[in-house]
C-alpha cells in the first residue's frame, strides 16, 4: 500500500515539473496561428456552456422583432460584431480564421442557443479567446437587439436587410466611447493593466496625447 502512495505521489510530481518546463522552456505553443488541440477545444466549449447555463439570465429576449428593432440592431452589429463575426453572405469577415478559437460567423451561421446565453457571452465574453466583453461599452437593450437580430439574421424583412447592406457598405465609424446609458465597467474587476490603461486613456482625454517618456533601449 506504502509503494502505491509513494508511486501516485512520484506520478504527481512529474506531471507537475513536466508542465512547468513546458510552460517556462517556451514550448508552449501560444501563438493564435496555432489551432488549440481537440482535448483542449473540448474542455474549453464544455466550461463556456456550463458556465454560461449557469448565469445567463432567466426568460426569453424582451425585444420584440419589429422592423425598427431589427434595423437598430443590424446597425450595431455591422459596427460592433461584423469586423470580427461578418456580415452577409457576401461580406465574411477578414479576420474568420485568423483567430484561435475560429471566429463563427453568427449571422449566417446562427447559432441554436436560447437568447440568453448569447446574450451573457455578448455581454461578458470569454476570455483567452477573441471574444470581447460588451457589457460597459454596449447597454443590455443595446445587446438584446443585437441579439434579436442575430436570430432573425436569415429571415429580416426587406427594408432590414436593405438597412443591414447600408449598414455594411458605409463607413461607420468603430465605438470608442462608451455607449449612452452603458453601465461603467467594474473598476474592481479590472487587472492592473486594464486599470493602467484607463488611466492612462483619461489623462490623454484631459491634456492631450503626451510625449513618449525616453528609456533607453535595453541591450541583449
Ligand atoms: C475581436 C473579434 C470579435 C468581435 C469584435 C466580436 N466577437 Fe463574438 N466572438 C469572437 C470569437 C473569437 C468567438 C469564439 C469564442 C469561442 O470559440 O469560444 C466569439 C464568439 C461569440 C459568440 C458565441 C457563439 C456561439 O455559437 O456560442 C457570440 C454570441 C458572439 N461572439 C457575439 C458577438 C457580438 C454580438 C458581437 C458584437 C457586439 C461580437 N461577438 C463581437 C470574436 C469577436
Amino acid at each position: 500500500m506504502r509503494k502505491f502512495f509513494a508511486g501516485v505521489v512520484f506520478t504527481l510530481i512529474a506531471i507537475a515539473v513536466g508542465a512547468l518546463l513546458v510552460v517556462n522552456l517556451g514550448w508552449f505553443p501560444i501563438g493564435a496561428d496555432n489551432p488549440p488541440s481537440s482535448l483542449e477545444r473540448m474542455m474549453a466549449n464544455r466550461a463556456t456552456d456550463a458556465y454560461v447555463s449557469r448565469h445567463m439570465p432567466q426568460g426569453g429576449n424582451p425585444i420584440q422583432p419589429t422592423v425598427a428593432n431589427l434595423t437598430a440592431g443590424a446597425q450595431d452589429y455591422q459596427q460592433h460584431c461584423a469586423l470580427c463575426h461578418g456580415g452577409n453572405a457576401q461580406h465574411p469577415s477578414p479576420m474568420r480564421d485568423h483567430f484561435n478559437p475560429p471566429v463563427p460567423a453568427i449571422a449566417t451561421h446562427i447559432p441554436g442557443d436560447p437568447d440568453a446565453h448569447l446574450f451573457w457571452v455578448t455581454k461578458h465574453g470569454i476570455r483567452m479567446t477573441g471574444m470581447p466583453a460588451w457589457g460597459g461599452i454596449l447597454s443590455d437593450n443595446q445587446i438584446w437587439t443585437i441579439i434579436a437580430f442575430i436570430k432573425h439574421a436569415n429571415q429580416l424583412p426587406p427594408g432590414v436587410q436593405t438597412a443591414w447592406h447600408d449598414a455594411a457598405t458605409s463607413d461607420i465609424a468603430p465605438l470608442v466611447a462608451p455607449a449612452a446609458g452603458a453601465p461603467a465597467a467594474n473598476e474592481k474587476k479590472l487587472t492592473p493593466a486594464q486599470r493602467e490603461l484607463r488611466q492612462a486613456e483619461e489623462e490623454v482625454r484631459q491634456h492631450g496625447p503626451q510625449p513618449k517618456p525616453h528609456t533607453p533601449p535595453k541591450r541583449k
